[in-house]
């Protein structure tokens, strides 16, 4: 991480009146959450076509279960860190700055928003309000029947159900599935009105999440990536900063306060 790097990302950001940052699961990797491909990856030690689909829920709802039950008790164990508290604070600055002026036109974008792959809910724990969790929630288990959504899911048994009768699943995106109503345009929508696309710890390989850089840069947005290895998106940035993001992060906060 140089220091030109991050005073062209700090010029970059505080000059910006609408932020739009794109998060995978390598911002929730310095709070102790595993990444899903890379050395230490998810999955390398577990087959997502067994617990990551449709078909494996159905073939074995308890199994899938018990491995999303083992991972919202790691995620509750664990807390947001420095990085995610920076994001949250980045909201809050922008608001007060689009408070009252022309930028608070109904109909204009929200100046911040945050579009996450990540399923941990560690950013609404750090106080970011304006999240799309394009990949829902670990927290969250929704009816295969009825669709009825439940949260606090302390007590749910091994293979629950709903009130209705049908099967409830975990409330997150398999591969092969569509996201969740809505949730694809009103990240578009906020790539494309953004000033700025700031893509955090993702490897950038999984879609539709991927689309919305080119959606961001084809609208003029300027690129910045954090992300200490190189990915497929990093040719496309402005500013590639090559470091974890909890120090990058908070590097270009004291730089911005
Ligand atoms: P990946 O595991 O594919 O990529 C994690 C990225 O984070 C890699 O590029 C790492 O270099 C980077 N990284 C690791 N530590 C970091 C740190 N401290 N700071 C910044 N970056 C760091 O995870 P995703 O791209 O999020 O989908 O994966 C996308 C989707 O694939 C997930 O949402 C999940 C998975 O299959 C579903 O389950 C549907």
């Amino acid at each position: 991480m140089t220091q030109r790097e991050m005073d062209r990302a700090c010029e970059i950001l505080s000059a910006a009146r609408s932020i739009c940052v794109s998060t995978g699961s390598g911002m929730s990797a310095e709070s102790g959450v595993a990444t899903f491909r890379g050395a230490d990856g998810l999955w390398n030690n577990f087959r997502p076509e067994e617990l990551a689909t449709p078909a494996a829920f159905r073939r074995q709802p308890a199994v899938v279960w018990a491995w999303y039950r083992t991972r919202r008790a790691q995620v509750r164990a664990v807390e947001p860190h420095a990085g995610h508290l920076v994001l949250a604070a980045w909201e809050a600055r922008l608001a007060l700055s689009a408070c009252g002026s022309a930028d608070s036109e109904p109909d204009r974008p929200l100046p911040f928003t945050l579009v996450t792959q990540n399923v941990d809910g560690l950013h609404h724990r750090a106080g970011s309000r304006n999240i799309i969790e394009l990949h829902g929630r670990l927290d969250i288990a929704r009816c295969t029947g009825c669709a009825l959504e439940q949260r606090g899911l302390d007590d749910l048994g091994e293979d629950p159900r709903c009130p209705c009768g049908a099967r409830m699943r975990p409330g997150v995106v398999w591969f092969g599935e569509m996201l969740p109503d809505g949730a694809l345009e009103l990240a578009a929508n906020a790539a494309a009105a953004a000033d700025v696309f700031l893509v955090i710890g993702t490897s950038g390989v999984v879609e539709p999440a991927t689309s919305l850089i080119h959606v961001a840069r084809s609208n003029g947005a300027k690129i910045i990536e954090i992300n200490p290895e190189a990915t497929p998106l990093s040719g496309l940035a402005n500013v590639v900063i090559r470091a974890k993001c909890g120090a990058a992060l908070t590097a270009i906060e004291e730089r911005w306060r």
